[in-house]
C-alpha cells in the first residue's frame, strides 16, 4: 500500500483496486518468464499427455476467459513459444503437449517457431528501434519500413511502384487495396458512385466489412452486408466474368480474385484463366487487385504466386494492386498508385515481415519433399483421397464429403498435429523452412494413421506418447580426472573419423583454460561421454573461431568437442552435458555459446543444439581437412542486450500515443521477449501466458458499462469489429453515426466513413454515413440533439448501429464532458442507439483521472461500449453484456493482436497506474495556457495528457509546428488548423520550466503568420 501514500486525491474505491492491483501484478510478476533464462525447446518429437490432460493450461485458459469477460474461443492450449521449436508447437504444460503445425499459424511463419535468423537479428541488435516501444510511423521516418519498402519493390511486378503498410492483417491490406482502387477507377458515365467490389465464387478476402461483402461463404457473409455494397459475384471462369462485366461493370470499382483460393478449398486457379481476368478486367477500366494474403512471400515456390503462373513479368500481366499480410507481419499493399495517406503500423512486426522476406527462399526445398509423400498417400488412400496437390510450401487433397473432413479435423490433437479444413471437403497443410525430412516422416505417418480411422470410434481416445523420461538419473557429471583421459581418448577415436578426431593435448588445454566435464554411469562410473570448452580467444586458430565477430570480447565460450559413447546413446548423455556447459559458461558471465556442427554428420548434435537455442552464424567450408562443411552457430546465453540510448535532443509530444514512456522504457527489460518476438502465434486460436496475464489486468480495468472485451490486431480492426459486433444484435442496422471533427482511423471503408475527411486524401468515406455536430462545437449539445432526432426521424433508430464519440477528439481536441456528453448519453438512450466511446486519446490513464476518459463523465453516462488503441497492434473493445457476443469463432481475425504489443501495452498500464498524472497534466496545461494565451485566434483542447492547440488556420498551425519543431519540440498534427501535445505520460519533469521555455523561445518565430 505504500505506493498509495502518493496519490492524496484518489479516493477509497481506488484505494482498494491499487491493491489488488499490485497484488496481481507482484503474482504475474513471480509467474513470469525470466529474460535469458535457459530454455530447452522441443526438436525432436511429438508428446501427448495421458488423456490428453493439460491442466496447467486449462487453469490458464480459465484465467484468461474470466467470469465470460471474453468469448471462450475454443482454444485447446496455452503455447510456450519459449519451448517451440520449428515446426513443433509446445504447450506450457508440465508434461506438456508437443504437436506438429503443419499449417504454420495459418501460413504467417517462414520458418515455424523461432525463426534462427530472427533470434540472430534480435541479438545483433536489429530490433533496438522498435522492439521496446512502437515507433509512431506517421510522424517518424522509420528505416526498417524503408528497408522493407525496398525489398518488396525488388521482388514486385515492375508496374508496382509503391507500397503501403496497414496495421492489422490481410483484410486491411485488402481495404487499403480497394481504397487505392476507388480512388484511380474512372467516374461512371451517369456520376453515381461504384460502389460494388467483383468478387469471386469461393473466395474469401478477410472479415472487415468491406473485405465480407467481397467474400463467398454466405454464412460468413450476409449478417454483415449493406445494402447497395454488395459484390457482385461470378464463378472462377471467363465467360462467367465477362457477363457479369457487361451487367454490372459500371457498379464496380475493382474486381478482387486470390490466385490460389485458400479458404474456399485450396483451389488452384488457372494461368489461362487468370490472364483473362487481368484483360477484361483492363478492358473494362477496372483495377484489379490480386490477393496474396495466403499465398505471397514464397508459400507457392517464387515469391507471389501469380509469378509461380509466369504472370507479372511485364505490364500486361501485371495485376494494379497487390496484398500480403500473414508472412508479411503487417498488411502490405503493392500498387501502381501512391497511397495518399501515412499509416501508423508495429514496426516490430514489420521487421519480422522483412525478415521472413529475406529468408522465404529458405522454404524452397519443401516442394520436392512434399511431391513423394503426397504419391504415396494418394496411393494408399485411393478411394478416399481425391484431388491432390502440391505447390511450394502448400498441399492439399479432398476427401469424400464434410462428414469425412470433420472426421479427420476432430482427431488431429490425438494424432499429433494440427491443420484446418478447408472449403467443404478439403484439408490442406501449409509447411515452412524447418521442415527436414524427418518431420514430414512423422507428420505423413500421423496423416495416414488419421485417415485410416476415420470411422474408428475409439479414434478420439488420447494415446500418451513420447513421455519417456527426459533424462537418466543414473547419469551423473563432473569435472574431468587425470585418470579419465584412457577412456576420453578412447570414445574420441571411435566416434570420429580420423579428420575429426580431437588430441588429446588440445582436449587437456581448453580444460585448462575452460572447462572439462565428463558424463558418467552413476553404479558403475564408467565414462558415457565428454564435453570441452573454453572462451574463444584460446581458439584463435580454429576454424570458425577465428572469423567470429566476437572474439576478443571475452563474452563467448567455444564448445570444442562433446561427444557420447555409441554405447551410450538415448540416455540423454548430450543433453546433460550441453545443460551442465551452458550454466557453468552462464554463471561466469559468457553471453554465448558457439561451436561448430559438420553438415550432414551430427544431425542429433545439430537439434541438441538448436534445443538450447542455437541459431546459424555462418557456414564453414573446406572443414576437416577437406572438402567438408560445417555451421558455426551460437546459442545465447542471456536476454538480447538492452537497445542503446537515442542521442535525441527533440522532446517529443507527437509519439504519445505509439509511445507512452517514450522510445525505450527501461522497464521493458523485466520481461522476456525473445519468445514473444520471434514466434508469432495465432492469438485467436491460441494463447500465450503473457496474453493470459494481461487479460487478467484488463478484467479489473474493464470500463464502467463494460465487462466483456474482444482483442483486435489495429486501430481500424477495432472498430470494424466493433460494428460488427453491433450489427450482430442490430441486423437491421445500416449506418453508424459520427461526429464532426471525429477520428476512428482511415483505412477500412467502414471506419473511413465514421472519420471526418478533412486533411485526408478526396472521397473518404466508402459508405455514406452521417456525422453530426459535437455537443463541444458552436451550437452545443443542443445541435447535436436535434440533429439526431431528426436523422432518427430520417432513418428510423433500428437503421443505426450505434454512436461513435471520443472521449477526447484525436485530432481535434474536442472533448465530450459534463453536460455535453449527458446530453449525449439521454438522447441515445432515449432512441435506444448503443453509445460507443472511443478512447485512443484518453485511455490508458491519459486523461489523467483513472485509467479511462469515461472515468471523467457524470456517473449517468454510460456507454454500451469502450473501443481503446493503446498503439502497436493490438486494440481492445470492452462492451457491455447487451450487445457482447458470446459466440466463439465469430469476431475473429488471424492474429487478433500481437503477444509483443500486449505485452508492451500491459507494462505501460502498470506504470502508469503508479505516476502522479495529474500533476503532470496541470504542468502541461500552465506551460501551454502561458505560451498561447497570447497568440491572436489559438485555442487549447484536449484534456490531461493529451492535448490540442487549435489556429487560425492551418497556414498558422504549420508555422507554429515547423518554429516548434527548430527550437526542440515535436508536435504531433491533427485536423489541418491543429497540433497535438501528447508527451510521454512519465515526462512530468520536462513540462514545466523546460517546456514554457522552449514555447517561450518558438513562439515569436511564428508572429508574421497570425492573423
Ligand atoms: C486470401 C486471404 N485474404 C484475406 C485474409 C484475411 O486476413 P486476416 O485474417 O489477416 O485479416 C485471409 C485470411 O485467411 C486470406 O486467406
Amino acid at each position: 500500500m505504500s505506493a498509495v501514500s502518493e496519490h492524496p486525491r484518489v479516493p477509497g474505491s481506488i484505494v482498494a483496486l491499487e491493491a489488488e492491483l499490485a497484488a496481481l501484478e507482484a503474482r504475474q510478476r513471480a509467474e513470469a518468464p525470466v529474460p535469458g533464462a535457459l530454455v530447452e525447446r522441443e526438436t525432436r518429437r511429438v508428446r501427448i499427455p495421458p488423456g490428453g490432460e493439460l491442466p496447467g493450461s486449462s487453469a490458464l485458459l480459465e484465467r484468461y476467459y474470466g467470469a465470460d469477460f471474453c468469448p471462450r474461443e475454443k482454444k485447446p492450449m496455452v503455447v510456450d513459444t519459449r519451448r517451440s521449436h520449428g515446426p513443433f508447437m509446445v504447450s506450457v504444460d508440465d508434461v506438456p503437449l508437443a504437436i506438429l503445425d503443419a499449417c504454420s499459424q495459418i501460413a504467417t511463419l517462414t520458418h515455424g517457431f523461432g525463426h534462427p535468423t530472427m533470434v540472430r537479428a534480435l541479438h545483433a541488435g536489429r530490433f533496438d528501434r522498435c522492439l521496446w516501444a512502437n515507433p509512431d510511423t506517421a510522424v517518424h521516418h522509420v528505416p526498417e519500413l524503408a528497408a522493407y519498402t525496398e525489398a518488396l519493390l525488388r521482388l514486385a511486378p515492375p508496374a508496382l511502384a509503391h507500397v503501403s503498410f496497414v496495421g492489422a492483417g490481410g483484410a486491411e491490406a485488402n481495404e487499403k487495396a480497394l481504397r487505392l482502387a476507388r480512388l484511380h477507377v474512372p467516374p461512371r458515365a451517369d456520376g453515381q458512385p461504384r460502389r460494388r467490389v467483383l468478387a469471386f465464387k469461393d473466395s474469401f478476402h478477410g472479415r472487415t466489412l468491406a473485405t465480407l461483402a467481397a467474400t463467398w461463404n454466405p454464412e460468413k457473409r450476409a449478417p454483415f452486408e449493406f445494402a447497395g455494397h454488395e459484390a457482385v459475384f461470378c464463378d472462377a471462369t471467363l465467360p462467367a466474368l465477362e457477363r457479369a462485366l457487361a451487367s454490372h461493370g459500371d457498379e464496380v470499382y475493382a474486381v478482387l480474385v486470390e490466385p490460389m483460393m485458400a479458404e474456399g478449398g485450396d483451389v488452384h486457379l488457372a494461368r489461362e484463366f487468370l490472364l483473362g481476368v487481368c484483360r477484361l478486367a483492363r478492358a473494362h477500366g477496372l483495377p484489379l487487385i490480386v490477393d496474396e494474403v495466403q499465398t505471397g512471400f514464397a508459400t507457392g515456390g517464387p515469391f507471389f504466386w501469380w509469378q509461380r503462373l509466369g504472370l507479372g513479368g511485364d505490364a500486361s500481366t501485371a495485376p494494379d494492386l497487390i496484398t500480403c499480410a500473414k508472412k508479411a507481419g503487417v498488411g502490405v499493399v503493392l500498387s501502381r498508385w501512391p497511397d495518399p495517406e501515412s499509416n501508423q503500423v508495429c514496426v516490430a512486426s514489420a521487421l519480422r515481415g522483412l525478415i521472413q522476406l529475406e529468408t522465404a527462399h529458405e522454404q524452397g526445398h519443401v516442394e520436392a519433399l512434399l511431391r513423394p509423400r503426397m504419391d504415396a498417400l494418394c496411393a494408399e488412400f485411393p478411394t478416399l483421397l481425391s484431388d491432390p496437390r502440391v505447390a511450394g510450401t502448400t498441399c492439399a487433397f479432398d476427401l469424400p464429403d464434410a462428414a469425412a473432413q470433420n472426421a479427420f479435423i476432430n482427431q488431429r490433437y490425438q494424432r499429433g498435429f494440427m491443420t484446418y479444413p478447408a472449403g467443404v471437403r478439403t484439408i490442406r497443410f501449409r509447411f515452412s523452412a524447418s521442415w527436414e525430412d524427418r518431420h514430414l516422416d512423422d507428420l505423413f505417418a500421423r496423416v495416414a494413421e488419421d485417415l485410416r480411422r476415420l470411422r474408428d470410434e475409439d479414434a478420439l481416445a488420447w494415446v500418451p506418447e513420447g513421455q519417456l523420461p527426459e533424462f537418466d538419473e543414473s547419469v551423473v557429471v563432473r569435472a574431468v580426472d587425470e585418470r579419465d583421459w584412457p577412456a576420453i581418448m578412447a570414445i574420441e577415436h571411435d566416434a570420429y573419423e580420423p579428420a575429426r578426431r580431437d588430441s588429446e593435448p588440445y582436449l587437456r588445454s581448453a580444460a585448462a583454460v575452460g572447462l572439462g566435464l565428463v558424463a558418467c554411469d552413476a553404479d558403475g562410473g564408467e565414462i558415457l561421454g565428454f564435453c570441452f570448452g573454453g572462451p574463444i580467444e584460446h581458439f584463435r586458430g580454429v576454424s570458425g573461431p577465428d572469423q567470429d565477430d566476437r572474439l576478443g570480447r571475452n563474452d563467448s565460450f567455444y564448445s570444442a568437442d562433446i561427444t557420447v559413447a555409441a554405447a551410450a546413446r538415448a540416455r540423454g548423455v548430450g543433453r546433460t552435458l550441453k545443460r551442465a556447459q551452458a550454466l557453468w559458461a552462464q554463471e561466469r558471465g559468457f553471453a554465448y555459446i558457439s561451436g561448430r556442427n559438420r553438415v550432414g554428420a551430427t544431425d542429433a548434435m545439430a537439434a541438441l543444439n538448436k534445443s538450447f537455442g542455437a541459431f546459424p552464424v555462418a557456414r564453414l567450408t573446406h572443414q576437416y581437412e577437406g572438402h567438408a562443411e560445417a555451421d558455426y552457430y551460437r546459442i545465447p546465453l542471456g536476454a538480447p542486450p538492452a537497445p542503446p540510448p537515442l542521442p535525441s535532443k527533440v522532446l517529443d509530444f507527437a509519439c504519445g500515443l505509439q509511445q507512452p514512456f517514450g522510445p525505450a522504457p527501461a522497464f521493458m527489460a523485466t520481461r522476456e521477449l525473445v519468445g514473444p518476438t520471434v514466434s508469432r502465434v495465432n492469438l485467436s486460436n491460441y494463447a500465450t501466458l503473457d496474453l493470459v496475464h494481461y487479460s487478467e489486468l484488463l478484467q479489473k480495468l474493464a470500463p464502467r458499462g463494460t465487462g466483456h472485451m474482444y482483442v483486435t490486431t489495429s486501430r481500424d480492426e477495432m472498430i470494424d469489429k466493433s460494428l460488427r459486433c453491433l450489427r450482430l444484435s442490430r441486423p437491421q442496422g445500416q449506418l453508424a453515426v459520427g461526429l464532426e471533427g471525429g477520428y476512428v482511423g482511415h483505412v477500412t471503408g467502414a471506419v473511413r466513413s465514421l472519420s471526418d475527411p478533412r486533411g485526408f486524401g478526396r472521397d473518404l468515406a466508402l459508405f455514406d454515413w452521417p456525422r453530426l455536430p459535437h455537443p463541444a462545437g458552436s451550437g452545443g449539445a443542443e445541435a447535436f440533439v436535434r440533429a439526431l432526432d431528426e436523422l432518427v426521424a430520417r432513418v428510423g433508430a433500428a437503421a443505426i448501429l450505434g454512436l461513435y464519440a471520443e472521449v477526447v477528439g484525436e485530432r481535434s481536441g474536442l472533448v465530450l464532458a459534463g453536460d455535453g456528453a449527458r446530453a449525449v448519453a439521454a438522447a441515445c438512450r432515449r432512441h435506444d442507439i448503443p453509445l460507443v466511446l472511443v478512447e485512443t486519446a484518453s485511455g490508458g490513464y491519459r486523461a489523467a483521472a483513472g485509467a479511462w476518459g469515461v472515468d471523467t463523465l457524470p456517473a449517468e453516462v454510460v456507454p454500451d461500449a469502450v473501443l481503446w488503441y493503446p498503439g502497436g497492434q493490438i486494440g481492445h473493445i470492452f462492451v457491455g453484456d447487451r450487445y457482447y457476443i458470446k459466440k466463439p469463432l465469430v469476431l475473429i481475425s488471424t492474429w487478433d493482436g500481437d503477444e509483443l504489443s500486449a505485452i508492451r501495452t500491459h507494462e505501460h498500464l502498470r506504470a502508469a497506474r503508479k505516476l502522479d498524472l495529474a500533476a503532470a497534466a496541470a504542468a502541461l496545461d500552465a506551460s501551454l495556457t502561458a505560451a498561447f494565451a497570447g497568440l491572436p485566434g489559438a485555442r487549447l483542447g484536449g484534456l490531461g495528457l493529451y492535448r490540442t492547440i487549435t489556429l487560425a488556420d492551418a497556414d498558422a498551425a504549420e508555422a507554429v509546428y515547423q518554429a516548434c519543431l527548430h527550437h526542440g519540440l515535436q508536435l504531433g498534427r491533427g485536423l489541418p488548423d491543429t497540433l497535438i501535445a501528447a508527451p510521454a505520460l512519465d515526462a512530468g519533469p520536462l513540462l514545466g520550466a523546460a517546456l514554457r521555455d522552449m514555447l517561450a523561445a518558438a513562439l515569436p518565430d511564428t508572429a508574421e503568420h497570425q492573423p
